[in-house]
Formats: structure tokens, sequence, C-alpha cells
């Protein structure tokens, strides 16, 4: 065996730079933390909530049991890879939600992929136990999310200019022409009902 091995110049380099690296990023979040923990408002404000009857605190656990989680999140549960059912009850009515996991392929309005027939991958769903589809059914509607939750189907109050920008960088110029913006619906409709846009989707 040979002694003691030296660190070429070039491998003294890496692994420095290496390092920097790792101290940035843990100062970083020390910064970030100290930051969140100290400031009285929160840094991002939660703009989704949950009110759930007892049917759907135990359609809570039937839906992690019967593994929707693999392709759904829910209330930071599940996978970030499939659709995200936060807000659902701001989006769609109970009848809704149950019709469709009854009869997903009649009620869904599109092709599916999942719900469905077998051998769908989530053909099992519309045939588990009428109760726990009920469950089920009640826990996703009582997933809701505020005006302005990157879950809710309407945009925030008032003036965005993130959502300004983005219009002028992707939408055709004459946008506003062939659609209205719902934004501005208290100025153009006076006596439009408030949830219509929610209902209509
Ligand atoms: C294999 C993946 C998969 C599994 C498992 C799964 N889903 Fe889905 N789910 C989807 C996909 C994909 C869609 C979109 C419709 C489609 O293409 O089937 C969807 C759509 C939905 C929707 C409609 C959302 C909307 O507003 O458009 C609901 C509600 C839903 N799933 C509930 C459930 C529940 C409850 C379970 C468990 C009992 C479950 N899903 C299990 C993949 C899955």
């Amino acid at each position: 065996m040979s002694g003691k091995q030296t660190l070429k110049q070039g491998e003294k380099v890496l692994f420095g730079i290496f390092g920097a690296f790792i101290v940035a990023a843990v100062l970083g979040y020390a910064v970030l933390e100290f930051v969140r923990l100290s400031s009285e408002k929160p840094m991002f404000e939660v703009k989704t909530r949950y009110e759930f009857t007892e049917e759907g605190q135990r359609g809570s656990k039937v839906f992690r049991e019967a593994r929707c989680t693999s392709c759904h999140r829910a209330m930071r549960n599940g996978t970030n890879m499939g659709l995200s059912l936060d807000g659902l009850g701001s989006k769609r009515t109970s009848e809704w939600i149950y019709a469709f996991l009854k009869n997903p392929e009649e009620n869904y309005g599109a092709a599916t992929i999942d719900h469905g027939m077998r051998p769908k991958e989530a053909a099992y769903v519309a045939e588990m136990e009428d109760a726990d589809l009920r469950a089920i059914t009640a826990f996703l509607f009582g997933l809701k999310a505020e005006q302005g939750a990157a879950s809710s189907p309407v945009p925030p109050e008032g003036k965005s200019q993130f959502i300004d920008g983005m219009l002028k960088m992707v939408a055709p110029p004459d946008w506003s022409e062939k659609y209205s913006d719902i934004r501005e619906k208290d100025v153009n409709t006076e006596d439009a009902n408030p949830d219509s846009e929610v209902e209509a989707r």
C-alpha cells in the first residue's frame, strides 16, 4: 500500500467549487427559513382550504387507501406527476364529481386516459362500492380554492402585472375581440351572477 495520496491541483479546484455550491445552498436555505419564521406576514398566502363533513373525512381515508394518490394530488398528499384535485370543490359540483367517478367516459366531456372501462388503469375506481364513492365525493367537494389560488378557476382580484404580461406575450393581439376578460366582468355585465363563470365549466 502506498502511503498518503495528495489531491492534484485540478481536483482541489473541482472540490472547492463543489464545496462552495453546498455552502451557498445551505446558507440560502438557512436565510430563507429565518425570514420565513421571523416574518409576521405569511410568505405565501394560503388560498386553498378544506371543509369536511364527517363523510368527507372518511372519504379522505378511502382516497388514500384506494391508491388515488398514485396519480393525483390532494391536500399535500400524492404525486405531482398527475392531476391535482386541490380546489376541485370550487370547480365542480358534487353531483358532477360523483357522476364522473361512477361513469367517467359519459361525464368527462372529453376522451379519458385512465378512468373508464378496463383495461384503463383507473377502471377500478368506477367499480368501487357506492358508499366509498360517495365518501370520496364528499372529500373532494370539500377541497376549496379561493379566487386567485393556483387551483382556482378564477384569477386574482384586481390588476395583475404578471397576467397582463403573460397575455401580451402568449395571446394573439385580437384575443379581446373574440373573448371577454372575466376579470372585467363587473364592469361589463353588472347583473351577471358572480358564480356564473365557475358553473359554466
Ligand atoms: C392511473 C392513474 C389514476 C388513478 C389511479 C386515479 N386517477 Fe383520477 N384521473 C386520472 C386522469 C388521467 C384523469 C383525467 C381524466 C382521464 O383522462 O381519465 C383523472 C381525473 C379525475 C377526476 C376529474 C377531475 C376533473 O375535474 O377533471 C377525479 C374527480 C378523479 N380523477 C378522482 C380519482 C379518484 C377518487 C381516484 C381513486 C379512487 C382516482 N382518481 C384514481 C388518473 C388517475
